[in-house]
This record gives C-alpha cells, sequence and structure tokens, in this order.
C-alpha cells in the first residue's frame, strides 16, 4: 500500500495526559492536572436546556445542512456580530481544529506565519495541508515590517495559548488594519476571548470590513462544550468561502445535529443564557484568582510578561515540568509550544489556570 504520509505527530500533550494519570496510580496520590486545555472551574449546567430540545424531531435526526443549520448561523450572526453579516458567510464545522485545517488546505500560500509562542497543533495541520510554518514574536514585527508578510497568511490567537496574554485591543486592531491595508490574509483564531467577552464585544463587528480575514472559532472553550465538536468559519470572501463550502461538505457530510441544536439554545434561550453566564462569570472569577495566587508567589516570569498580567486560560510558570510534577502537578513543557532558541523552554512550563481556586491553593501552597 502506498500512502501519504503528512509527517504530522499525534499530540503529545495526550501521552503526557496518559503519564500522569499512570503515575498517580502507582503513587496513590492525587495530581492536578493542569497540563489539560480545557476549562475545569465547573461544567456548563444543561439541566434546563436538554428539556427544551426535542429528541424525536426530524431536526435532531436527520442531516443537517452541510454548511451548518441555519437557527445556528442566524444566533452565532446574532451572537458576534450583532446581525450585520450575513447568515451565508458562516459554515459551521466540527470544532475550530476542522475550520482551520480546511482554511489552512483552501488557501493558496507557502508560508503561513504564527506567532513564536503558538499552539502546537498548528505546526501538524500545517504539515498535513504541505504549508510551511513561520514566526513572528510580537504584533509590532508586523506593524513594523508588514511586507515580510506578503504572499502569506498570518494567525492571530489572542488571547494566546500558550502563554495567556491578552494584546491590547488598540494594538490588535492597527495590526488588523496593516495587514489589511496590505492585502495580506489573516486567520483570526481566537477561541478563548468570548469566555472573557460577551455579545457587547465588537471586534468581530470590526472586522466585517476586512475582507482578507477569516475568522475560525470554537464552542469548545467559550461555553466549556469541547465534547459536542461545534465551531465556525467567518469570511466575507465569497471565491474562498465556495470552496471552503465544498471541503466541508465532504470532509464530513455536515455536522452533528445535536451539538448544533444544543449551541444554538444556548445562544438563544433565556435558559441558555443563563447558564452561559453563569458558566464564564465562575471560570473567569477563578480563573483571575489562581493568576493572581501565580503572581504573588514570584512563579510568573518576568521575561515573559514584564509588569503585565495574562489573564489565561493558559499561563507560563518559571518550574520545569519535572519541578512542578514533583509536586504532583501536571503540566506541558514550553518546549513542545516553541522553536525559540533565546530563551531554554525546558525552565518553564504551560499549565492550564481554569481549575477550581480552592483546589489550586492547596498543590500551590
Ligand atoms: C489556539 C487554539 N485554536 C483552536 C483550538 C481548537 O479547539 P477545538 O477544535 O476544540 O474547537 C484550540 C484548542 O485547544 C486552540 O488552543
Amino acid at each position: 500500500m502506498k500512502l501519504n504520509i503528512s509527517g504530522a505527530k499525534f499530540s503529545a500533550i495526550v501521552k503526557i495526559s496518559e503519564d500522569l494519570r499512570e503515575q498517580s496510580r502507582i503513587s496513590g496520590k492525587e495530581f492536578l492536572y493542569l497540563n489539560r486545555g480545557i476549562n475545569q472551574v465547573k461544567n456548563i449546567d444543561l439541566s434546563e436546556i436538554i428539556p427544551l430540545i426535542d429528541f424525536n424531531s426530524d431536526a435532531v435526526q436527520y442531516y443537517a445542512h452541510s454548511k451548518g443549520m441555519l437557527p445556528l448561523r442566524k444566533a452565532i450572526n446574532n451572537e458576534f456580530f450583532k446581525n450585520k453579516t450575513s447568515d451565508e458567510n458562516i459554515y459551521i464545522t466540527a470544532g475550530g481544529m476542522h475550520a482551520l485545517s480546511l482554511v489552512f488546505q483552501t488557501l493558496a500560500v507557502q508560508k503561513i506565519y504564527s506567532a513564536s509562542f503558538y499552539w502546537g497543533a498548528y505546526t501538524n495541520a500545517l504539515k498535513i495541508a504541505g504549508k510551511e510554518q513561520c514566526f513572528y514574536n510580537k504584533f509590532e514585527d508586523i506593524i513594523n515590517n508588514p511586507d515580510t508578510y506578503q504572499n502569506s497568511a498570518v494567525i492571530i490567537c489572542d488571547p494566546n495559548n500558550p502563554t495567556g496574554e491578552k494584546a491590547e485591543e488598540t494594538l490588535l486592531i492597527e495590526t488588523l488594519n496593516i495587514l489589511h491595508q496590505k492585502n495580506i490574509t489573516v486567520i483570526w483564531d481566537g477561541p478563548y476571548r468570548r469566555l472573557f467577552y460577551d455579545h457587547s464585544d465588537e471586534l468581530y463587528q470590526k472586522l466585517l470590513n476586512h475582507d482578507n480575514v477569516i475568522i475560525t472559532e470554537s464552542f469548545s472553550k467559550s461555553v466549556g462544550l469541547s465534547g459536542q465538536r461545534v465551531g465556525f468559519m467567518h469570511s466575507i470572501n465569497q471565491a474562498f468561502n465556495d470552496e471552503f463550502a465544498i471541503r466541508l461538505l465532504y470532509s464530513g457530510n455536515g455536522i452533528n445535529a445535536f451539538g448544533q441544536i444544543l449551541v444554538e439554545k444556548l445562544l438563544t434561550s433565556p435558559e441558555g443564557i443563563k447558564a452561559t453566564t453563569a458558566f464564564k462569570n465562575k471560570t473567569v472569577e477563578d480563573i483571575k484568582a489562581n493568576i493572581k495566587l501565580l503572581k504573588d508567589k514570584n512563579l510568573l516570569p518576568k521575561e515573559f510578561y514584564g509588569n503585565t498580567v495574562p489573564i489565561g486560560i493558559f499561563v507560563i510558570v518559571n518550574k520545569s515540568f519535572d519541578e512542578l510534577k514533583a509536586m504532583n502537578i501536571g503540566s506541558v513543557p514550553l518546549s513542545y509550544f516553541t522553536k525559540r532558541t533565546d530563551i531554554n523552554p525546558e525552565k518553564y512550563s504551560r499549565i492550564c489556570v481554569s481549575v477550581p481556586q480552592e483546589k489550586f491553593k492547596a498543590f500551590f501552597k
């Protein structure tokens, strides 16, 4: 059998999780799994939403439209764009990863730039799409030398995974405006943003006159439903959308109907809005408290953050994977998220700070 070997690898973070669980089993000690990339403060309470869904309906049981169910696309238009875009510009995907890999495949560029601290899955999805991954260190690099990025695409992930840093909105807008003026394609991949913002956030509306911007979004983080695999892609470039729609159809024949209806109810029903608000408020409250504790204990490296404070849901700490493991805390070495050589990534780790504050405090005591 002849194969197209991509060279992409399975997520090494999964292996770390398995090893830590085994370690916990052998030692009989409880571990705090901060290696995970999910909000673990609390689960969203769906008990008032489930009765709103008719499982015997055609909508749940039959194929959904391959672009996604119209009520969900309308709900997304309202929630993210204040109804200022067309429902036709929104495509439901099986989470952000699915959207990103279809975007990477569809764009005819050789190089795709990400921040030099980046989500490791970009590397693998780009490999499968046959693209070269390149890096920028900070948004000022783009502002000062935009022509470097000509004929390429630029991924912006803010708040960032793995650093948890949130750029000033004015800096983001300036970066986006310059890339727009230069007609350089932007992939706006910010699945953590809407955990910290509600529908009054205007950024997505501001992007609506930027025909160079492709948004990939996800409900994995902002409402904690990573298991449902629901996200979306938005673009106003018709030619891009036409090709994306074809690839979306033939990559999965539509997205799970139940997950789509669930997210739609979360975005539109009073019960859904109540559950979402409670989930976000409690999650953000505990994230803030956990980051404050790390700052008070001088665990946030100054060489990364200076005097600024990250917002999460991840942060970099100045302890190695092994040092944290010795305290029964799971983390991921920073080397999984960067190829930079001007720092020693083995000295640092990425931890998820979206866990209950009492538990976090107990382990960091
Ligand atoms: C930066 C970034 N983008 C996109 C995603 C995609 O998440 P999902 O495929 O669960 O929607 C993740 C998940 O960890 C992420 O960290």
